[in-house]
Protein backbone atom coordinates (compact mmCIF):
# COMPACT_ATOMS: atom_id res chain seq x y z
CA UNK A 1 0.00 0.00 0.00
CA UNK A 2 1.51 3.62 -1.09
CA UNK A 3 0.99 6.33 1.76
CA UNK A 4 1.42 9.60 0.90
CA UNK A 5 1.42 12.12 3.93
CA UNK A 6 0.53 15.61 3.56
CA UNK A 7 3.46 17.92 3.98
CA UNK A 8 1.12 20.48 5.69
CA UNK A 9 0.01 18.00 8.14
CA UNK A 10 0.15 18.75 11.89
CA UNK A 11 1.11 21.79 14.01
CA UNK A 12 1.10 25.33 12.12
CA UNK A 13 3.50 28.11 12.95
CA UNK A 14 0.98 29.76 15.84
CA UNK A 15 0.03 26.14 17.40
CA UNK A 16 3.66 25.19 17.75
CA UNK A 17 4.42 28.67 19.26
CA UNK A 18 1.49 28.52 21.81
CA UNK A 19 2.34 25.12 22.88
CA UNK A 20 6.41 25.76 23.06
CA UNK A 21 5.73 28.88 25.37
CA UNK A 22 3.47 26.45 27.87
CA UNK A 23 6.73 24.13 28.02
CA UNK A 24 8.83 26.75 28.01
CA UNK A 25 6.62 28.32 31.14
CA UNK A 26 6.63 25.53 32.70
CA UNK A 27 10.25 25.39 33.27
CA UNK A 28 10.40 29.30 33.64
CA UNK A 29 7.61 30.53 35.62
CA UNK A 30 8.21 31.61 38.99
CA UNK A 31 4.04 31.24 39.97
CA UNK A 32 1.67 27.73 38.82
CA UNK A 33 1.25 27.81 35.34
CA UNK A 34 -2.53 28.29 33.50
CA UNK A 35 -4.28 28.39 30.18
CA UNK A 36 -6.95 30.48 29.44
CA UNK A 37 -8.97 27.44 27.79
CA UNK A 38 -6.79 24.44 26.57
CA UNK A 39 -3.71 25.84 24.72
CA UNK A 40 -4.83 23.02 21.82
CA UNK A 41 -7.76 21.70 20.54
CA UNK A 42 -6.00 18.28 21.23
CA UNK A 43 -6.83 16.12 24.20
CA UNK A 44 -3.75 14.26 24.37
CA UNK A 45 -1.37 17.19 24.44
CA UNK A 46 -3.48 18.55 27.03
CA UNK A 47 -3.44 15.51 29.32
CA UNK A 48 0.29 15.65 28.84
CA UNK A 49 0.66 19.45 29.78
CA UNK A 50 -2.23 18.36 32.91
CA UNK A 51 0.73 15.94 33.87
CA UNK A 52 3.45 18.53 34.61
CA UNK A 53 1.04 20.75 36.61
CA UNK A 54 -1.03 23.35 34.00
CA UNK A 55 -4.03 24.16 35.05
CA UNK A 56 -6.91 24.92 32.16
CA UNK A 57 -9.00 28.13 33.23
CA UNK A 58 -12.36 26.85 31.52
CA UNK A 59 -14.59 30.08 31.96
CA UNK A 60 -14.79 33.81 32.87
CA UNK A 61 -15.70 33.27 36.59
CA UNK A 62 -12.51 31.10 37.66
CA UNK A 63 -10.45 33.87 35.80
CA UNK A 64 -11.84 36.18 37.92
CA UNK A 65 -11.08 34.56 40.70
CA UNK A 66 -7.63 33.76 40.13
CA UNK A 67 -5.87 34.93 42.88
CA UNK A 68 -1.80 34.38 41.56
CA UNK A 69 -0.50 32.48 38.42
CA UNK A 70 1.25 32.35 34.76
CA UNK A 71 -1.95 33.11 32.43
CA UNK A 72 -0.87 32.19 29.07
CA UNK A 73 -3.70 33.32 26.37
CA UNK A 74 -3.42 30.54 23.40
CA UNK A 75 -3.30 31.31 19.65
CA UNK A 76 -6.83 31.44 19.47
CA UNK A 77 -6.40 35.20 20.90
CA UNK A 78 -8.66 36.87 23.19
CA UNK A 79 -11.59 39.72 23.93
CA UNK A 80 -9.77 42.80 24.64
CA UNK A 81 -11.83 42.70 28.04
CA UNK A 82 -10.49 39.35 28.72
CA UNK A 83 -7.20 41.04 28.16
CA UNK A 84 -7.16 43.84 30.38
CA UNK A 85 -9.06 42.06 33.14
CA UNK A 86 -5.50 39.82 33.52
CA UNK A 87 -3.63 43.59 33.76
CA UNK A 88 -3.68 43.09 38.02
CA UNK A 89 -1.38 41.99 41.09
CA UNK A 90 -0.74 38.47 41.39
CA UNK A 91 -0.78 37.64 37.64
CA UNK A 92 1.37 36.91 34.84
CA UNK A 93 0.25 37.68 31.98
CA UNK A 94 2.09 35.57 28.80
CA UNK A 95 -0.22 36.33 25.82
CA UNK A 96 0.55 33.20 22.53
CA UNK A 97 -2.19 35.10 20.49
CA UNK A 98 -1.28 34.11 17.02
CA UNK A 99 0.12 37.16 15.24
CA UNK A 100 -2.01 36.45 12.09
CA UNK A 101 -5.23 36.54 14.64
CA UNK A 102 -4.05 39.91 16.42
CA UNK A 103 -4.02 41.57 12.87
CA UNK A 104 -7.56 40.69 12.75
CA UNK A 105 -8.25 41.89 16.25
CA UNK A 106 -6.67 44.96 14.79
CA UNK A 107 -8.83 45.24 12.23
CA UNK A 108 -11.96 44.63 13.96
CA UNK A 109 -10.91 47.85 16.29
CA UNK A 110 -9.66 50.38 13.62
CA UNK A 111 -12.21 49.79 11.35
CA UNK A 112 -15.51 49.88 13.35
CA UNK A 113 -13.84 53.17 15.03
CA UNK A 114 -13.77 54.17 11.17
CA UNK A 115 -17.99 53.60 11.72
CA UNK A 116 -17.72 50.60 9.64
CA UNK A 117 -19.94 47.02 11.04
CA UNK A 118 -17.55 44.67 11.51
CA UNK A 119 -19.22 41.15 10.12
CA UNK A 120 -16.94 37.90 10.63
CA UNK A 121 -17.19 34.85 8.54
CA UNK A 122 -16.64 31.95 10.84
CA UNK A 123 -18.26 29.86 13.81
CA UNK A 124 -20.21 32.04 16.23
CA UNK A 125 -19.16 29.67 19.03
CA UNK A 126 -15.74 29.27 18.73
CA UNK A 127 -12.99 30.91 20.85
CA UNK A 128 -11.51 32.45 18.13
CA UNK A 129 -14.71 34.43 16.50
CA UNK A 130 -15.69 35.73 20.46
CA UNK A 131 -12.55 37.20 20.57
CA UNK A 132 -12.38 38.89 17.44
CA UNK A 133 -15.82 40.20 18.31
CA UNK A 134 -14.54 41.17 21.69
CA UNK A 135 -12.02 44.10 20.28
CA UNK A 136 -14.81 45.68 17.35
CA UNK A 137 -16.21 49.33 18.81
CA UNK A 138 -19.33 48.77 17.09
CA UNK A 139 -22.04 46.43 15.40
CA UNK A 140 -20.34 43.24 15.10
CA UNK A 141 -22.19 40.05 12.61
CA UNK A 142 -20.99 37.03 12.28
CA UNK A 143 -22.44 34.41 9.40
CA UNK A 144 -20.93 31.49 8.26
CA UNK A 145 -22.74 32.15 4.55
CA UNK A 146 -23.65 34.71 1.99
CA UNK A 147 -27.31 34.09 2.59
CA UNK A 148 -26.80 34.91 6.55
CA UNK A 149 -25.07 38.15 5.21
CA UNK A 150 -28.38 39.21 3.37
CA UNK A 151 -30.19 37.72 6.30
CA UNK A 152 -28.92 40.94 8.32
CA UNK A 153 -31.34 43.18 6.33
CA UNK A 154 -28.34 45.84 6.50
CA UNK A 155 -28.79 48.85 4.48
CA UNK A 156 -26.86 48.65 1.19
CA UNK A 157 -25.21 51.61 2.03
CA UNK A 158 -23.74 50.41 5.22
CA UNK A 159 -20.17 50.40 5.34
CA UNK A 160 -18.76 46.89 6.01
CA UNK A 161 -15.52 45.65 6.83
CA UNK A 162 -15.20 41.57 6.38
CA UNK A 163 -13.16 39.62 7.54
CA UNK A 164 -12.48 35.50 8.19
CA UNK A 165 -12.14 33.96 10.56
CA UNK A 166 -8.44 32.07 10.23
CA UNK A 167 -9.32 28.39 9.82
CA UNK A 168 -12.40 29.40 7.63
CA UNK A 169 -12.73 27.41 4.19
CA UNK A 170 -11.07 30.05 2.28
CA UNK A 171 -12.77 28.91 -1.38
CA UNK A 172 -16.16 29.37 0.69
CA UNK A 173 -15.12 33.02 2.16
CA UNK A 174 -14.01 33.97 -1.90
CA UNK A 175 -17.24 32.75 -3.01
CA UNK A 176 -19.29 34.91 -0.29
CA UNK A 177 -17.12 37.76 -0.99
CA UNK A 178 -18.14 37.83 -4.86
CA UNK A 179 -21.88 37.09 -4.39
CA UNK A 180 -22.11 40.14 -2.09
CA UNK A 181 -19.73 41.94 -4.35
CA UNK A 182 -22.42 40.72 -7.02
CA UNK A 183 -25.49 42.34 -4.51
CA UNK A 184 -23.98 45.70 -4.52
CA UNK A 185 -23.22 46.15 -0.69
CA UNK A 186 -20.80 48.56 0.47
CA UNK A 187 -18.71 45.85 1.61
CA UNK A 188 -14.11 46.03 2.21
CA UNK A 189 -12.74 42.68 2.34
CA UNK A 190 -10.05 41.20 4.22
CA UNK A 191 -8.57 37.87 3.03
CA UNK A 192 -7.45 37.14 7.38
CA UNK A 193 -7.79 33.65 6.26
CA UNK A 194 -4.28 32.12 7.52
CA UNK A 195 -2.21 31.22 4.82
CA UNK A 196 -1.02 27.92 6.76
CA UNK A 197 -4.98 26.85 6.54
CA UNK A 198 -4.98 27.88 3.13
CA UNK A 199 -2.16 25.55 2.05
CA UNK A 200 -3.48 22.78 4.14
CA UNK A 201 -6.48 22.77 2.72
CA UNK A 202 -5.42 22.70 -0.89
CA UNK A 203 -2.89 20.15 -0.42
CA UNK A 204 -5.73 18.15 1.39
CA UNK A 205 -8.27 18.29 -1.73
CA UNK A 206 -5.31 17.47 -3.89
CA UNK A 207 -4.26 14.84 -2.36
CA UNK A 208 -7.84 13.97 -1.77
CA UNK A 209 -8.40 13.43 -5.16
CA UNK A 210 -5.33 11.16 -5.48
CA UNK A 211 -6.10 8.75 -3.05
CA UNK A 212 -8.30 6.09 -2.60
CA UNK A 213 -8.60 6.59 0.82
CA UNK A 214 -7.84 9.60 3.24
CA UNK A 215 -7.40 9.89 6.92
CA UNK A 216 -7.65 13.15 8.86
CA UNK A 217 -6.33 13.09 11.97
CA UNK A 218 -7.11 15.70 15.02
CA UNK A 219 -10.04 16.44 17.99
CA UNK A 220 -12.97 16.10 17.21
CA UNK A 221 -13.42 19.64 18.76
CA UNK A 222 -11.03 21.03 16.49
CA UNK A 223 -12.49 23.40 13.42
CA UNK A 224 -9.84 23.39 10.79
CA UNK A 225 -9.62 19.48 11.68
CA UNK A 226 -13.47 19.25 10.94
CA UNK A 227 -13.12 21.15 8.10
CA UNK A 228 -10.29 19.40 6.65
CA UNK A 229 -12.83 16.43 6.59
CA UNK A 230 -15.32 17.95 4.73
CA UNK A 231 -13.22 19.08 2.31
CA UNK A 232 -11.53 15.55 2.04
CA UNK A 233 -14.80 13.97 2.10
CA UNK A 234 -16.17 15.45 -0.58
CA UNK A 235 -13.18 14.43 -3.02
CA UNK A 236 -13.17 10.91 -1.66
CA UNK A 237 -15.65 9.28 -0.22
CA UNK A 238 -13.53 6.62 2.09
CA UNK A 239 -12.02 9.38 4.14
CA UNK A 240 -12.07 8.98 7.87
CA UNK A 241 -11.91 11.29 10.52
CA UNK A 242 -9.69 9.74 13.63
CA UNK A 243 -8.25 11.35 16.81
CA UNK A 244 -5.78 8.63 17.39
CA UNK A 245 -4.92 5.40 16.65
CA UNK A 246 -7.19 3.09 18.31
CA UNK A 247 -10.40 5.04 16.46
CA UNK A 248 -8.57 3.55 12.97
CA UNK A 249 -8.47 0.39 14.51
CA UNK A 250 -11.72 0.08 15.31
CA UNK A 251 -13.01 1.65 12.54
CA UNK A 252 -13.35 -1.40 8.93
CA UNK A 253 -10.47 0.22 7.35
CA UNK A 254 -9.65 -2.18 4.74
CA UNK A 255 -6.54 -2.47 2.06
CA UNK A 256 -6.42 0.61 -0.34
CA UNK A 257 -4.03 0.94 -2.97
CA UNK A 258 -3.17 4.37 -1.74
CA UNK A 259 -4.03 5.93 1.32
CA UNK A 260 -3.78 9.23 2.40
CA UNK A 261 -2.82 11.27 5.66
CA UNK A 262 -3.40 14.72 6.95
CA UNK A 263 -3.72 16.23 10.14
CA UNK A 264 -5.30 19.39 11.64
CA UNK A 265 -3.10 22.24 12.98
CA UNK A 266 -3.29 20.85 16.67
CA UNK A 267 -2.28 17.39 15.91
CA UNK A 268 0.85 16.38 17.04
CA UNK A 269 3.80 14.97 15.11
CA UNK A 270 3.91 11.56 16.90
CA UNK A 271 0.38 10.97 16.69
CA UNK A 272 0.64 11.40 12.50
CA UNK A 273 3.42 9.25 12.64
CA UNK A 274 1.49 6.63 14.98
CA UNK A 275 -0.73 6.38 12.26
CA UNK A 276 1.43 6.43 9.30
CA UNK A 277 3.41 3.68 10.81
CA UNK A 278 0.01 1.64 11.53
CA UNK A 279 -1.27 2.01 7.87
CA UNK A 280 2.25 1.21 6.34
CA UNK A 281 2.88 -2.28 8.57
CA UNK A 282 -0.31 -3.43 8.96
CA UNK A 283 -2.01 -3.45 5.02
FE1 LIG B 1 -2.03 31.12 13.43
FE2 LIG B 1 -2.75 30.22 11.14
FE3 LIG B 1 -2.12 28.57 12.98
S1 LIG B 1 -3.70 31.84 12.25
S2 LIG B 1 -2.68 29.58 14.85
S3 LIG B 1 -0.74 30.04 12.00
S4 LIG B 1 -3.75 28.29 11.53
Amino acid sequence: MKVTVAETAGFCFGVKRAVDTVYRQIEESPLPVYTYGPIIHNEVVVKELAEKGVHVIRDDEELTALAEGTVIIRSHGVSKAVLESLDRPGIRLVDATCPFVEKIHRIAAEETRAGKTLVIAGNPEHPEVIGIKGWAEGPCYVIQSAEDFTALNLDKSTPVALVAQTTFDYKKFEKIVEILASLDYNIQDWSTVCKATEARQTEARNLAGEVDAMIVIGDIHSSNTQKLYEICKHTCKCSYFIETLVDLETQPFQSFCHVGITAGASTPKHLIEEVQNYVRCKF
